[in-house]
């Protein structure tokens, strides 16, 4: 089975929902590592009461972000995942992080990208009168929020919605969303092919 490691600074219902759907059969993947950049996150929780091998760094311990990256991604290299997930990963990656993985490690981010990158999505995506809202898996490339993306998952936006409404909405798409994409690799129908995603031997160039 696939060998998944997965990269969360929070809550962590993400890495819940790889979870549940590893131990009730839907994918066959073994998630071998959870990493953490805060000690507190309640993601290295869920890891423990699953009998995940987790850990955490703290940023503060290092001078530079690329020193921290390289710590970071030398413990998930030893865990010889096959893919990298960053489940509400919230810290930007060192540039040679991302090209030492790249193919091989996706994101999960609140919007239809390529709308509303960065943070604040859910008020961004309300202030600016958006008709429809979701969430997108893609590849992570050197751009933030950039690489290309493998499948969205959309909602109205409600006349009624607030911020809290919305992410809540948006969070229960996000855990279809990121278990179906993660099952695409694992059943080798989504590939990583000269610098691009292909899914069925066929070029991937719109998300599904
Ligand atoms: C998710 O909504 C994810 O898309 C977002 O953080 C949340 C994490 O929730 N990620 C980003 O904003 C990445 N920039 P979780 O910790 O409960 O999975």
């Amino acid at each position: 089975p696939l060998r998944i490691a997965v990269l969360a600074s929070g809550r962590g219902s993400n890495l819940q929902a790889l979870i549940e759907a590893c131990s009730d059969g839907r994918l066959s993947a073994r998630i071998v590592l959870v990493g953490s950049d805060r000690r507190q996150a309640q993601a290295l929780q869920r890891a423990e009461s699953a009998g995940i091998e987790h850990f955490s760094l703290d940023p503060k311990a290092w001078p530079d972000r690329a020193g921290f990256d390289v710590a970071l991604f030398r413990r998930v290299a030893e865990s010889r995942p096959d893919l990298v997930v960053l489940a509400g990963y919230m810290r930007i990656l060192d540039a040679a992080a991302v090209e030492a993985w790249q193919g091989r490690m996706i994101n999960i981010h609140p919007s239809l990208l390529p709308r509303h990158r960065g943070l604040h999505t859910h008020r961004k995506a309300l202030e600016h009168g958006d008709a429809d809202h979701g969430t997108s898996v893609h590849y992570v490339s050197a751009e933030l929020d950039g690489g290309p993306v493998i499948a969205q998952a959309m909602t109205p936006i409600r006349s009624d919605d607030d911020e809290t409404r919305l992410s809540e909405r948006i969070l229960q798409l996000e855990h279809q969303l990121l278990p179906a994409v993660v099952r695409l690799i694992a059943d080798g129908r989504l590939q990583w092919r000269q610098g691009m995603p292909w899914l069925d031997e066929q070029p991937l160039s719109t998300p599904l």
